[in-house]
Order: C-alpha cells, then sequence, then structure tokens
C-alpha cells in the first residue's frame, strides 16, 4: 500500500483559504494537520482525491454515533414526533441529572467555552472570591481569562505569561489571564495543598478535567481527584469539573459516577447532544443555582435551551443509555490501540497508549505519561509526525494524537487498521531519525 494522494484535496484547501485562514476554524500554534473531506458515512470520511479514512476524530470527540448513524435520526425523528416541545426541557433534564451525581439543577448552553466562563462566574459569585486555580496541560475554551499561563513558583498566585506558551494568544488579554487564575501543575496534590493553605482566600473555584485528555490523555493518580475535593471542602472552594470531553463520552452522564468524587458544578458539552448540534450544560447544587434564581448572577443566551439541540440530547441518553454501545466502543478502541502497538513494537518503535479507551492518546515515548512536564515538545513532535503519517494510510485521529471511537466502529474497521499499521510503523520507522535532525522539527514545534 503507498501513501494517498492529496493533489485535489490540497488543491481545495488553497483554494477555500482564499476566504477561510488557513482553509480551517481552529488554530493553536501546533502544526495544522487539518484535511479537508468532502464526505462522510458512518466511521469513515472521504477526500478530495476519493481516499477513504478511518474516523477517529469525530469532531474532536464529539460527534459519538459516528456520521450520519441512522439509529440516531431515526429516534431522534421519532422522539421530535411524540415528545412535545412543552415536555422536552423537564425531560431532557431530568435524564441529565440523573446521570451526574450531587447535581439538582442545569442550565444549558452551545460552547464549552462560554459554558466554562459561566461556571465560574457563578464561583466567584457564590464565594465573593475573585480566582480560579486551573492546571497546566488542562484546557478550559478560548476565552482570554483562561486560556494559557503557566506555573511559577517566583510569581504565584499569579500565572506566569509566556509568549512561547502555545495557548497564549497575541491580542489576548493577559491581565484578565493574571488577576483571574492561578495555573498549578495538575496531580501534584501537594502542591496544590501548600498553595491553598497560603491564599485560599483568594480562591473561588478550582477547574479540572477529570482525566487530563488535554494534556496527552494523563490519569489522575490514585486518590488525586478525592484529595482535590477534600481540600475544596476544607476552604469553602467550588469545584468545577470540566466534562466537556468526559461527559457522555466515557460514560452516559458524567465520569464522575465512576470515579467516586462528586463536583459542585459540572459543565458538560461535545458528545451530550451527539455532536451535530451544539448543546453544553451546566449543572450543580440547588445551593449554587439558586444564585441564578435570585437574579444574583446573570446567565444570557440567545439559543440556549433551544429545542432542536434539547432533542438531540435526549435522543443521545436514550440510546446510550443500555450500555451495549459503551461496551462495544470499548472493545474496538483496544483492539485497535492493541493492533497499533503490536505494530510499533515490531518496528522497534516507542509507543504508548493511555488514558481511558473513549479517549486515550497514543505516545511516541517508552512510558506512560503521569504528568504534563513529560509531555515535551519532543514527544508532542514524534506524535504529530506519526498522526500525520497515519493519516496518509487513511487513519485519522484527533489533534496531536486522540484517538475517539465512536458508536459507528465495526469489525471492518479493524481489519481497515490490521492492512494499514503495518505500512505506517515501516513508513514512520523510516523517517523519524531523519525528521528529527531536520528542519521539520520546527514546524512542530510549541
Ligand atoms: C476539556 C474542554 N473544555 C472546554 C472546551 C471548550 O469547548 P468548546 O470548543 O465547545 O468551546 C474543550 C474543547 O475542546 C475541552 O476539550
Amino acid at each position: 500500500m503507498r501513501r494517498y494522494n492529496l493533489k485535489k484535496t490540497s488543491e481545495y484547501a488553497s483554494a477555500l483559504s482564499k476566504y477561510i485562514p488557513n482553509a480551517a476554524h481552529s488554530n493553536f500554534k501546533y502544526k495544522p494537520s487539518a484535511i479537508k473531506f468532502a464526505s462522510g458515512s458512518g466511521s469513515r470520511l472521504l477526500d478530495y482525491d476519493g481516499n477513504e479514512y478511518l474516523d477517529l476524530s469525530v469532531r474532536s470527540g464529539a460527534m459519538i454515533f459516528g456520521i450520519n448513524n441512522a439509529e440516531f435520526n431515526n429516534r431522534y425523528d421519532y422522539i421530535r414526533s411524540t415528545v412535545k416541545k412543552r415536555d422536552i426541557e423537564y425531560l431532557c433534564s431530568e435524564a441529565i441529572l440523573r446521570n451526574v451525581p450531587g447535581a439538582d439543577m442545569v442550565r444549558y448552553g452551545l460552547s464549552g467555552t462560554e459554558t466554562i466562563q459561566n461556571a465560574m462566574r457563578l464561583a466567584r459569585a457564590y464565594t465573593g472570591r475573585k480566582r480560579v486555580v486551573t492546571f497546566e496541560g488542562n484546557y478550559h475554551g478560548n476565552h482570554d481569562n483562561i486560556l494559557g499561563g503557566r506555573y511559577n513558583p517566583l510569581t504565584l498566585p499569579y500565572p506566569s505569561i509566556n509568549a512561547d506558551d502555545p495557548h497564549c494568544s497575541k491580542g489576548g488579554m493577559t491581565n484578565a489571564l493574571r488577576d483571574g487564575i492561578t495555573v498549578l501543575k495538575w496531580n501534584d496534590i501537594e502542591l496544590l495543598e501548600n498553595f491553598l493553605y497560603m491564599y485560599h482566600d483568594e480562591i473561588a473555584a478550582v477547574i479540572t478535567e477529570p482525566i487530563a485528555v488535554n494534556a496527552g490523555s494523563i490519569m489522575p493518580g490514585e486518590g488525586y481527584l478525592h484529595a482535590v475535593r477534600k481540600l475544596c471542602d476544607r476552604y469553602n472552594i467550588v469545584l468545577i469539573f470540566d466534562e466537556v470531553i468526559t461527559g457522555n463520552r466515557t460514560q452516559l452522564g458524567s465520569i464522575q459516577k465512576t470515579m467516586g468524587v462528586k463536583a459542585d458544578l459540572t459543565v458538560l458539552g461535545k458528545a451530550l447532544s451527539g455532536g451535530d448540534l451544539p448543546v453544553t450544560a451546566l449543572l450543580g447544587s440547588r445551593d449554587l443555582m439558586r444564585l441564578y434564581e435570585n437574579h444574583e448572577v446573570i446567565y444570557g443566551g440567545t439559543y440556549n435551551g433551544y429545542e432542536m439541540g434539547l432533542y438531540a440530547v435526549y435522543t443521545s441518553m436514550s440510546i446510550l443509555s443500555d450500555g451495549y454501545y459503551y461496551d462495544e466502543m470499548r472493545s474496538i478502541a483496544e483492539y485497535i490501540h492493541s493492533l497499533l502497538k503490536d505494530s510499533a513494537n515490531a518496528y522497534n518503535t516507542e509507543l504508548v497508549i493511555q488514558g481511558d479507551s473513549m479517549c486515550a492518546s497514543f505516545h511516541c515515548s517508552p512510558h506512560i505519561l503521569t504528568s504534563y512536564e513529560q509531555y515535551t515538545n519532543d514527544i508532542i513532535f514524534m506524535d504529530n509526525l506519526l498522526r500525520d503519517i497515519m493519516i496518509l494510510y487513511g487513519i485519522y485521529c484527533c489533534r496531536i494524537s486522540r484517538m475517539y471511537p465512536s458508536c459507528a466502529l465495526c469489525e471492518e474497521d479493524i481489519a481497515f487498521v490490521q492492512n494499514r499499521v503495518g505500512y505506517i510503523m515501516e513508513d514512520f520507522s523510516a523517517v523519524k531519525e531523519r525528521a528529527v535532525s531536520s528542519s521539520l522539527k520546527k514546524s512542530y514545534k510549541i
């Protein structure tokens, strides 16, 4: 098998870039490996040259049913024709709240970015404090007061703001970042404990991804999230779980059910609605949410709670509720992971696959990463290179090296990977040494 020829696909992207910067609607300082797709169905995508890809990106994890899933579409139509408009908000909210421990009430939104902002505003109002603790490598949206910033013991409680930071944008309001957040290291409970001992009076909230997916799918250490919960309780700090990725993806509703830790506020997005229609949800205890009831805190948004979106959420929850698809997705994802690892092994290539298999990442590393510090530029470079080669043989992962399974995956997709992994690893092992010493590395550097 040979690498795909992307002539027409590249030509289309060049034509499009006349109107759309880089022919893409999102950009960080990573090399964009975006391919323009002409069409798709189920687990497969087609580019403008007719090349076929296995879609393990699924719109950054959102499209948990794959592309144009017939079961989803039929159930959606059925629910829309049988559940009255006046009932959908009630039923949808009940279905979500049943699956998020500790949450009594919900408000809807459209993007993770804005809903995280609402969560932080609510926490600041509730506590009367102004600063939120975030963690290196976690991502909570495209907003100036949370995008970027690094831990620096010398500047605490302020984050260090560095132009080389891939999430620090020119034009961003660095004062919002400086005044609004403190950045610490994730998975380091001693650091958090010492910091809160000193600064708890300033801290409104601690916000965290329960699995650090954006930091390379790093799992929380044993007891870490429980210890974070305890510290928040000790100092009356609001604990916010950003489950924009993990919610409805790792299991129905919230991952808090298996982790055994309850957040005070939870943000769901992406897979909540199945990924075609944007819907996010902010969930919390009545104690916090009553600040909206009392009009003490503002929560605005023209499209919040729009019906088509809520029908999609209800459909998505009703299909996923019997658990069958989660088992199926996990088992196919894990099979694909084992194919990649075995083939890497056969070509003497260091490769680990880590994290929950519903949102795992591969890394060209001999060891599982346990901290964001270990996710070095060299690993990111190699991961990106491998991802680019996988794309040229038809396996389309999400940004850097994330692999998101969908309900559309089936046995044929395993065979699709099986037929390609050998070519991928052979090609990768041939180019990697050359690539490290070439100028190519610069284009991946973050
Ligand atoms: C954990 C997490 N939180 C928040 C966001 C922001 O969500 P959105 O892109 O819908 O604004 C993302 C996006 O990828 C995310 O991964």
